[in-house]
C-alpha cells in the first residue's frame, strides 16, 4: 500500500507540473481527489486494514491529499493567469489602446441651472432649502395667503381644480406658510418649485413653469433688509450690475408689495415681445409678510415681521441666457437644452 502512495505520488506530482491548460488541471483534480479518484479509493480501502497499519497509511494518504490539492491549485493559478494575458495578445480584435465605450453624459436644463445657483447664493445667506406638494390644498394655496374664497385677487391665477378638491398650485407662496407651521420663527427660507396656471401659451406665458419663494422671519425685519437681499441676489446672478425697477405691486399676502422689475436683456430695453415691448419684464414680486399670513403660519404679528418674494426662476433663466420664447423651455428639444449646461 505505501507503495502505492508513492507510485501515485509521483505520477500525480509529474503530470500536474506539464499540465497545458486549467481546464487539464481540473481534470486531474477530478481524477484524483475527486469522489471517485484515485487517492480517494485508497482512503476507503483503509477502513479494511488493522489498526497499526491504518493510522500510519492514513497520515501518508492524508499528508498526500493535502501536497497534491496545494499544487493544484499553485498550478491552475499560474495557467489562468497566462490564459487571459495568451488570450490578451493574440486576439487580433481586441486593442487595448483603443479609448473606452463613450456613455453619453446628459446636460442639465437652464431653469435647473439657474435654480442651483441661487440655492448656492441663500444658502451661504444661512437659508434652508424647502419643499411643498404640487398638488396643493385649497387652504395654502389662497385662503391662508390672505386670499379668501370669491376674493377677486383669484382671479389673477387661473387654477387647474382636481377632482378631489385640492388643485396644482398656481404659485410657490403656499410653501410659505407650511415652513412657518413646520419651523415657527425666527425663519429663512427659499422654495424653488413647479408651478402651473391655465393660460393660453405665447412668448412669456406657459401653463407649466418655475418660481422660487423666499422668505425671511425675525424680529425688525424691515423693507431695508428686502431690498439688500434682492439686490445682492440679482447682482450674483447677472455678475454685473443690473438696471431694476420697484413699483408698487399688490398681492393680498404682502403689505406693502411691489414689483421688481428688470431691465429687458433680450432688447436691451428698446422693446420685444419678451417684455411686451415695454422694455421691462416682471421679475421679483415682493413684500412685507401680512400680519394674517404670519397668523396663519402660527406667528405673533406683535412679535415678528417678514420679507417675502416670488422670483420666477423660469423667466429669470430666459433672461440670462437671452431665451425668447418660453415654450422652448417645455420642448424637450435637447439641442436646445444641451447649449447651457458645463458638463
Ligand atoms: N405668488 C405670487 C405670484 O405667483 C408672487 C409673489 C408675490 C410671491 C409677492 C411673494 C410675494 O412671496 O411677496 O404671483
Amino acid at each position: 500500500m505505501i507503495e502505492k502512495i508513492r507510485i501515485l505520488r509521483e505520477t500525480a506530482l509529474c503530470k500536474i507540473k506539464e499540465a497545458a491548460g486549467s481546464a487539464e488541471i481540473e481534470e486531474l483534480r477530478v481524477k484524483l481527489l475527486g469522489k471517485k479518484g484515485e487517492l480517494t479509493e485508497m482512503l476507503k480501502e483503509l477502513k479494511n486494514m488493522a489498526i497499526d497499519e491504518r493510522k500510519l497509511l492514513g497520515q501518508e494518504a492524508n499528508a498526500l491529499k493535502n501536497e497534491l490539492s496545494e499544487s493544484l491549485e499553485i498550478k491552475f493559478k499560474e495557467l489562468s493567469a497566462n490564459d487571459v494575458e495568451r488570450s490578451l495578445s493574440n486576439s487580433s480584435s481586441f486593442d487595448i489602446s483603443l479609448p473606452g465605450t463613450q456613455f453619453k453624459v446628459g446636460s442639465l436644463h437652464p431653469v435647473t441651472i439657474v435654480q442651483k445657483e441661487i440655492e448656492r447664493i441663500f444658502t451661504g445667506m444661512g437659508f434652508n432649502i424647502v419643499d411643498g406638494p404640487e398638488a396643493e390644498e385649497e387652504f395654502y394655496n389662497f385662503e391662508a395667503l390672505n386670499i379668501p374664497k370669491h376674493h377677486p385677487a383669484r382671479d389673477m391665477q387661473d387654477t387647474y381644480w382636481l377632482e378631489n378638491g385640492s388643485l396644482l398650485r398656481t404659485h410657490t407662496s403656499p410653501c410659505q406658510v407650511r415652513a412657518m407651521q413646520k419651523y415657527g420663527a425666527p425663519l429663512k427660507i427659499i422654495a424653488p418649485g413647479r408651478c402651473f396656471r391655465n393660460e393660453s401659451t405665447d412668448a412669456s406665458h406657459e401653463n407649466t413653469f418655475f418660481q422660487l419663494e423666499g422668505m425671511m422671519i425675525d424680529k425688525n425685519i424691515s423693507i431695508a433688509n428686502l431690498i439688500y437681499v434682492m439686490k445682492l441676489l440679482l447682482s450674483e446672478v447677472f455678475n454685473r450690475d443690473v438696471e431694476i425697477r420697484l413699483r408698487p405691486g399688490f398681492f393680498p399676502f404682502v403689505e406693502p408689495g411691489f414689483e421688481l422689475d428688470l431691465n429687458c436683456m433680450i432688447c436691451g430695453g428698446k422693446g420685444c415681445p419678451t417684455c411686451k415691448h415695454s422694455g421691462w419684464v416682471e421679475l421679483l414680486p415682493c413684500g412685507m409678510v401680512h400680519p394674517n399670513v404670519l397668523r396663519a403660519g402660527g406667528i405673533d404679528p406683535e412679535e415678528y415681521t417678514g420679507f417675502a418674494f416670488g422670483l420666477g426662476l423660469t423667466r429669470l433663466a430666459m433672461m440670462k441666457y437671452g431665451i425668447n420664447d418660453i415654450r422652448v423651455l417645455n420642448s424637450g428639444d435637447l439641442r436646445m437644452m444641451e447649449q447651457f449646461s458645463i458638463r
